[in-house]
């Protein structure tokens, strides 16, 4: 599993749920080749281009995850979750987005909606600041792209009301 680039206190905190190690591997057709690492490098570098730093990180354990996110609240300014099937079921995983307070985009490498009828529904679109589904690993990129604006944006609002 990619590292982080910078453990911690990274602008953005991206969180994989279950299964997503094995990207590369599990249902090409469904999922492509690229594997989780391809995929951190490539949004790594992403945010760079933004001036943004990420934390990337996969866990099959949803309390691993939860935790996570309670710690963004204080370390992090944005999110990327990839909620993968914990998506469909767990109202915790949406409790704990709920916790951070921080803009939230959700990820779905695979069109969740032209899949089986209980992958239609996502507990974590309601808290989500917006949802990318059905582009691939690229969807993580434009979610790069969608926080980076809403952060500049934050930025921007916030000397903008310094300024009275
Ligand atoms: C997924 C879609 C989920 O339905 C599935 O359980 C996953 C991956 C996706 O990225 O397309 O594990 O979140």
């Amino acid at each position: 599993m990619a590292k982080s680039s910078n453990p911690g206190t990274a602008d953005i905190l991206v969180v994989n749920g279950p299964n997503l190690n094995m990207l590369g591997e599990r249902e090409p057709a469904i999922y492509g080749r690229e594997t989780l690492d391809d995929i951190a490098r490539a949004v790594t570098a992403r945010a760079k281009t933004h001036g943004l730093s990420v934390d990337f990180r996969q866990s099959n354990f949803e309390g691993h995850l939860i935790t996570w996110l309670q710690e963004a609240r204080r370390l992090n300014r944005g999110i990327i979750i990839n909620p993968a099937g914990l998506g469909h079921t767990s109202v915790a995983l949406l409790d704990a987005v709920i916790v951070t307070e921080l803009p939230v985009i959700e990820v779905h490498l695979s069109n969740i909606f032209a899949r089986e009828p209980f992958r239609h529904h996502s507990h974590i679109s309601p808290a989500a600041k917006g949802v990318i589904c059905g582009l691939g690993s690229q969807g993580y990129l434009f979610a790069v792209d969608a926080l980076a604006a809403l952060l500049a944006g934050k930025k921007s609002q916030g000397r903008i009301k310094g300024r009275k």
